[in-house]
């Protein structure tokens, strides 16, 4: 096994030399372009690797969204409304739910990194997996199971703020310069972001759902907003348990630690909890960039029936 490893390892290695290479807005790791998308070396390497060994269940539900579209959202209620039998509001640990104590990240599995967990949660009852990965790049049991798909997306103008402040954020903690504004726009225009395009990201899953009906949830965040906020049929126990308020003012939130211990990808978990707010581009992009991207949004989905 481990020789296959290293075989993996060493053609990942030829392989990705061989590829575009973009400014991963100044983090230390580049990004580079496979088959459209663009991602950095860990998370290319994994998804590549679940390629080969990934072996989705047909009761299986993958979470899948480009990031800063809501994941975390999305994965605690999905979590909640799967486990919402086997917990109660007790302190007893045992019936304590794990989204109280645990990060949203830290309660489903990561497709891309987080091999060894794969059937860890599927033991327990929830088979719930998340991925950032394009559509396209999806392992083929995942299509050919019948397994279901939950796709969120989001304004591609708060996308990009958030993406900003995220990659700022990293940045900082690993004491290195953080991008510009400017320059990380001109980047996500251009579709050099984790997993972009973005807009070819929305695009794959909008369109493999039209192909693929009963396969597909396709939500946008905005409309979540809405629905929750009207308590258009919404459970409201789990909706107010997943709910911006109460997880971003949980201790683990507010000061645990996200993968510590695999280098780059430690990051406090307070990073993924700032406004949790729609349209706070308002407060970061000028009415020029706020056009240019709408116009990109425009003319990228105008003959898909989808709008942002
Ligand atoms: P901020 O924390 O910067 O406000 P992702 O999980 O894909 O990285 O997306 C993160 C963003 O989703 C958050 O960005 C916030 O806007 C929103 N978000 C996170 N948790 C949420 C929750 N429980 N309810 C509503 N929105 C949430």
């Amino acid at each position: 096994e481990q020789e296959n490893e290293d075989e993996f390892q060493k053609s990942f290695k030829e392989m990705i030399s061989t590829l575009p290479k973009g400014n991963s807005w100044g983090l230390p790791d580049h990004l580079y372009q496979y088959q459209g998308f663009w991602l950095t070396p860990p998370f290319l390497q994994g998804v590549m690797l679940a390629q080969q060994q990934f072996e989705a269940q047909p009761t299986d539900i993958i979470l899948c969204s480009a990031p800063r579209t809501g994941t975390a959202w999305l994965k605690s209620l999905t979590f909640a409304t799967i486990t919402r039998t086997s917990f109660d509001d007790s302190t007893t640990p045992l019936l304590f739910n794990p989204l109280l104590f645990k990060m949203p990240h830290d309660v489903v599995p990561f497709l891309e990194l987080d091999h060894a967990h794969f059937s860890a949660n599927r033991h327990l009852g929830i088979p719930l997996l998340a991925t950032h990965a394009p559509y396209s790049f999806l392992p083929t049991s995942i299509i050919d199971s019948g397994c279901k798909i939950i796709y969120i997306c989001r304004d591609p103008k708060d996308t990009f703020v958030l993406m900003y402040h995220l990659f700022t954020r990293y940045a900082k903690s690993q004491n290195t310069q953080p991008i510009e504004l400017g320059e990380a726009f001109e980047l996500f225009c251009e579709g050099v972001s984790w997993y972009g395009p973005y807009w070819d990201h929305v695009l794959g899953y909008w369109n493999a759902r039209l192909e693929h009906p009963d396969k597909f949830m396709f939500l946008k965040y905005e409309e979540m907003n809405e629905d929750i906020e009207q308590q258009k049929g919404v459970p409201e126990k789990i909706v107010k348990m997943c709910s911006f308020e109460n997880l971003s003012n949980l201790e683990v939130n507010k000061s645990g630690k996200h993968r510590e211990g695999q280098g780059n990808l430690g990051i406090e978990n307070k990073i993924y909890f700032q406004k949790g707010k729609v349209e706070d581009w308002k407060n970061y992009l000028t009415p020029k960039m706020a056009t240019r991207l709408d116009q990109i949004t425009q003319q990228k989905l105008s003959s898909s029936g989808l709008s942002l």
